[in-house]
């Protein structure tokens, strides 16, 4: 099992990734891509099954592109996922590492998930049976993307992701729009009206519900508010955008509140966080919970440090340590999670934060480090891509005693750490798993001033 959950076949000297097969499987392939070094292949027949399956649960499971590891116990996940933040810092990072901490798995393998975005689509995936069947299927479908596929929504029946009531709500969102003629949206043609539905679970009971149309069609779309608030009385927050863009994301359009607040909450510890339409909140929040305190624990606070929190989203990881510290500086890109750290820390009277937003090369500057002190303790949870070179240059200037960087992408934290090792020694590794059934990892390392 190598990156991107693929794994790895040899032919004559030659490295072969093939995706949707357990290490132990002997297989037929057909190569989809050949390059010099490497070829890339798919599964035409298996010869013998590995030892490591175990029967996948979904009926969606090889279609979706969302949970591709059901074929693997979660017992076996875990292994590869240590495995490849370890294969990953070690061949990498090339730093002096001390012993691997052991994979925290996360208790809810199924229905972990606080958020999923389904897309509506008037050409649905067919699958190979469907198509060599002969018959007619509807081809109005409400889901998710094949991979790959921009055109192209598999219907979904069941998802283990998220819990109650999320399925019942996309489905009965689907015959509702069926029966009353609503069309599905055209993504080639750019016509139609229902484009797409969130639902946001919280675990303070709070469920937010956002429809996404094509047009103002606005007695329509008070029918169907009226019509899911009646069915789905639990729902707290009632939203809809009307999107006549080419593409899905709203960021930029107005989200209307029908019914309820604007906003849910989660909760951790007693601290309550904000969670508006278009904020970010991790999406398995039992689990960043779990990344949370482990992240706290490492940063060993004792309630005099200055602590600065790199790449803070809405400022989760900032109020969440903030008790513990003398003050935070939460530091991050987007000027809407800054506007809701701002206000989680005020619901929370948590008055030890300042945040800031823009590019981090940019605001942690000499200018920030003079009017707010040198930092004790840095924490950094960066993007896929890691950190900017220019704030791994700056971080290593400032020298805080101890740095805790939580990744997503154990590759680019390697490379960091191999850039921090002038200054710092690797002292913890802890892997943890946010999202099973999926071969993300994510990894928190401690490192302390030499
Ligand atoms: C992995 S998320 C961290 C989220 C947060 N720590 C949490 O647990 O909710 C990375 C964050 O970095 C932000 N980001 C990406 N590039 C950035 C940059 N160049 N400067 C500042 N922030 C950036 C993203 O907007 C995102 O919120």
């Amino acid at each position: 099992m190598v990156a991107e959950g693929k794994c790895l076949a040899r032919h004559d000297n030659m490295v072969i990734f093939v995706g949707g097969v357990a290490p132990g499987d002997v297989v037929d392939l057909r190569v989809t891509r050949k390059k010099k070094s490497f070829m890339e292949a798919v599964p035409v027949a298996f010869r013998e099954y590995s030892e490591l399956r175990v029967e996948p649960f979904c009926e969606h499971f090889g279609v979706c592109g969302g949970c591709k590891w059901q074929h693997i116990s979660y017992d076996t996940q875990l292994h590869y996922k240590q495995k490849q933040v370890k294969d990953n810092l070690e061949r990498i990072g090339k730093v002096a590492l001390p012993e691997f901490d052991p994979i925290l798995g996360s208790e809810k393998t199924r229905y972990y998930r606080n958020k999923l975005e389904y897309t509506f689509s008037n050409t649905s995936w067919l699958t190979n049976e469907q198509i060599q069947s002969g018959q007619e299927f509807d081809r109005d479908a409400l889901g998710f993307h094949i991979p790959g596929r921009f055109d192209k929504i598999l219907d979904i029946k069941h998802c283990y992701l998220q819990p109650d009531p999320s399925n019942a709500i996309r489905l009965e969102v689907r015959k509702y729009a069926k029966e009353h003629d609503l069309p599905f949206f055209d993504i080639v043609k750019q016509e139609g009206y229902m484009r797409n539905l969130i639902i946001r679970t919280a675990n303070t009971g709070e469920l937010m519900v956002i429809v996404q149309v094509y047009e103002d069609r606005p007695e329509e779309m008070a029918a169907l508010m009226e019509h899911l608030a009646t069915t789905f009385p639990e729902i707290t927050s009632l939203q809809y955008v009307v999107n006549s863009k080419g593409n899905e994301t709203y960021h930029d359009l107005e989200v209307v509140c029908y019914k309820g607040l604007p906003y849910i909450h989660e909760e951790m510890e007693g601290i309550k966080f904000r969670v508006g339409p278009k904020s970010f909140y991790q999406t398995n929040a039992d689990q960043a919970y779990e990344l949370y305190r482990l992240t706290r624990d490492l940063a060993a606070l004792t309630g005099n440090e200055l602590v600065y929190d790199l790449y803070t989203g809405a400022g989760t990881i900032a109020n969440f340590v903030a008790k513990q510290a003398r003050e935070v500086i939460g530091i991050e890109y987007v000027p809407s999670a800054i506007e809701d750290a701002k206000i989680n820390s005020q619901i929370n009277n948590i008055t030890n934060t300042t945040f800031y937003a823009g590019d981090m090369k940019d605001i942690l500057s000499d200018e920030l480090i003079e009017r707010h002190g040198r930092p004790d303790v840095v924490i950094t949870d960066p993007p896929r891509a890691g950190m900017h070179q220019d704030v791994v240059e700056k971080l290593l200037q400032v020298h805080p005693n101890r740095i805790v960087y939580v990744s997503c992408n154990p590759a680019t934290q390697a490379r960091d750490l191999e850039l921090l090792s002038e200054k710092y020694d690797v002292s913890r590794v802890q892997p943890v798993d946010m999202f099973p059934q999926t071969h993300h990892v994510e990894n928190i390392v401690l490192l302390t001033a030499k």
